[in-house]
């Protein structure tokens, strides 16, 4: 697929991830479309309000007529609007099974019918739950063993969506890593991001889960890797699944802090780790299938990520850390 004039619609293109691939696409001169209903009260798209290649609508995902107005034109669709994180998700699974699920199915089923063939979405590594082989890093085609009504709900959508495939119709599948980095949206509810901001600030950090592994990615590298979807030849990618990260950024949590406490040794005692289960999520993923298929490859470390936090909380970018804004 290459830039034509039809606009890319952005589901929820005003979240953390979002607002970085609007940037991205936008300064790559694609027109852009966003719909998005603010739930965070976000204007994190303001830095591009006066670009005449982006048009936003602010509207909800589950209101058919705002879908079909959104899709009407468009060449391709990146699917990132949902309830995101698994707290939000145990918070009122209603909402969150009528916006990950239903609404996500009857955007993928207009987004076919009106002929729109390229469909991305954002699914998550989360959807690996807990891998029991200690030594093993899961890739694309391993089971999936998702421990959350989040990704038991990304898992369902996948399904409906690769049931979908066609010779009219491209879904692609990326379930990325955990996001950390910089956004227009900054999240403080993010592993790298919260750990950072909290001892950046001073406080106290309890860390539970020490030994759990995980994979991070940056989210100007999740959303190049959204664009290289956008981009790459249809036999690459249509109908398939890719693990979006880098192998050598899985990390246990007790590495992190050890990353953070190079940037910020002055916060080594305001670490405390305790025994809680809360989270069982504990998985190592391999990365290798985006590298060899479209020759992806991280731009950003987790130390880059560490850094970008503990600048914004130096220069006053982000003050209340403590702030719902930051969360969700
Ligand atoms: N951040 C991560 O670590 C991560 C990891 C794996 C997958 N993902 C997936 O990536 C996508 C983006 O995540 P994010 O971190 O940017 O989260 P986010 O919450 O910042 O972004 C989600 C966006 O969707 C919008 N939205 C929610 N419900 C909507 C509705 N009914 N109609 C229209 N818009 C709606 C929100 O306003 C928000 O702007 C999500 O699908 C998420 O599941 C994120």
């Amino acid at each position: 697929m290459t830039q034509n004039n039809s606009p890319i619609l952005i589901t929820g293109g005003a979240g953390y991830i979002g607002s970085v691939l609007v940037g991205q696409l936008l300064a790559d001169n694609y027109r852009v479309r966003v719909i998005d209903n603010l739930m965070h009260q976000q204007d994190s798209l303001k830095l591009y309000i006066d670009n005449k290649k982006l048009e936003i609508v602010h509207g909800d995902i589950r209101n058919e007529t705002a879908v079909k107005q959104a899709l009407e034109g468009v060449s391709a669709v990146v699917h990132l609007a949902a309830i995101v994180g698994d707290p939000a998700c145990e918070k009122n699974k209603q909402l969150a099974t009528a916006v990950n699920k239903e609404a996500s199915q009857m955007l993928s089923t207009l987004a076919r019918e009106q002929k729109i063939k390229r469909f991305i979405f954002a699914s998550t590594c989360s959807n690996y739950g807990k891998v029991e082989a200690k030594d093993g890093y899961v890739v694309e085609t391993s089971r999936l063993k998702p421990v959350s009504h989040y990704a038991r709900l990304k898992v369902s959508f996948e399904r409906f969506l690769t049931s979908q495939k066609s010779a009219l119709f491209s879904p692609v599948i990326l379930r990325f890593a955990t996001a950390f980095g910089m956004s227009p949206r900054p999240r403080l509810d993010l592993t790298v991001n919260e750990f950072t901001a909290v001892l950046a600030s001073g406080e106290k950090l309890e860390i539970y889960g020490e030994n759990f592994w995980r994979p991070y990615c940056h989210t100007q590298d999740i959303a190049r890797a959204c664009q290289l979807m956008l981009e790459a030849d249809e036999s690459m990618v249509a109908g398939q699944a890719f693990n979006v990260g880098d192998t050598s950024q899985n990390f246990q949590k007790k590495t992190l802090i050890e990353l953070i406490l190079k940037e910020l040794p002055e916060a080594a005692d305001k670490v405390v780790f305790v025994t809680k289960d809360e989270d069982p999520r504990d998985y190592r993923v391999n990365f290798d299938k985006i590298k060899k298929t479209l020759g992806y490859t991280k731009t950003k470390t987790v130390s880059n990520g560490i850094c970008e936090y503990i600048d914004a909380i130096k220069c006053g970018q982000i003050t209340d850390i403590h702030s719902q804004r930051y969360r969700n």
